[in-house]
């Protein structure tokens, strides 16, 4: 009876111990794929404002394809300076794939260097109201972000990850439409260090699973969130891409599911600077069409 009693406040004592213990991040991403944050600076009144720019960047540069064109010679010379390795990617600027079946959506890759290379090097876009006000709404965001990226890396031990001459991490801050013709078949993973998922107008259809050897479409749900979308608060989840693999910290897939809906959503990748790819197989993903 004694021993029973003993073993009791045993097992008792270790569930209780257990979940006094903080988990570290390098086990949350382990168990869980994610972890989420409540994103006390932005709410829905900062994403709806930049979700209302950006539609108005999107009229404008579909009605006026001179400066569609203008905006990716930008690009392409951006992509040839030194400034382009600083984010080891060459995606930056606008993607028109509203056209393009399954894809359905448009995006927009921004960074400040990018954001300083076209005011510099392209006067005439600071005459356009249409592209300087999205711009601008991206740089203040995306700024508050620089201290989650460096701790999330102290936290796992990495704090030297995004040193460079810089001082912060490279930040590409996308905001996408997604149309509701949108339909893709295939989870993906990030070629990122680290991928913030800021904000949606649907968290529902963001699916992800924690990293496993082998996958089936069962393994993707959708992150029950603790903090709701509110006026000047919003539940981030922050997870790991590719390029952590060699600190043995494997990258959570995801998908968004096809909603059928008009879908806007904020990420901000932090890349790893000046960093060459290495070639990682990683466990293939499920056809999510059956
Ligand atoms: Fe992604």
């Amino acid at each position: 009876m004694i021993i029973r009693k003993i073993l009791f406040l045993w097992i008792f004592l270790l569930f209780a111990f257990q979940s006094v213990l903080p988990t570290s991040l390098a086990e949350q991403f382990k168990q869980a794929g994610y972890l989420e944050i409540c994103d006390t600076q932005h709410g829905t009144a900062t994403f709806n404002s930049l979700y209302t720019y950006f539609d108005e960047l999107i009229e404008f540069l579909q009605t006026n394809p001179v400066w569609a064109q203008k905006l990716y010679s930008a690009k392409e010379r951006f992509i040839r300076s030194k400034d382009r390795d600083y984010y080891s990617t060459d995606f930056f600027g606008f993607y028109d794939e509203s056209q393009r079946e399954g894809r359905n959506q448009i995006s927009f890759y921004y960074s400040t260097h990018f954001h300083e290379f076209i005011c510099s090097h392209y006067p005439e876009f600071n005459r356009v109201p249409e592209i300087i006000r999205f711009l601008q709404a991206c740089f203040e965001i995306q700024k508050s972000y620089d201290n989650l990226f460096n701790e999330a890396a102290a936290e796992l031990g990495l704090g030297t990850i995004f040193s460079s001459q810089h001082g912060h991490p490279p930040i590409l801050f996308k905001v996408i439409k997604y149309f509701p013709s949108y339909s893709v078949t295939r989870p993906h993973y990030d070629g990122t260090a680290f991928s913030l998922f800021l904000d949606s107008t649907d968290n529902q259809s963001l699916l992800l699973s924690p990293y496993k050897s082998s996958f089936a479409v069962d393994d993707f749900s959708s992150p029950v969130r603790e903090f709701p979308r509110w006026y000047n608060q919003n539940s981030i989840l922050l997870i790991p891409g590719v390029l952590l693999t060699e600190f043995s910290i494997y990258p959570t897939p995801h998908i968004v599911a096809q909603s059928g809906k008009i879908r806007y959503a904020t990420i901000a990748f932090a890349m790893r600077p000046n960093y060459i790819s290495q070639k990682t197989e990683f466990a293939s993903l499920p056809n999510f069409k059956y």
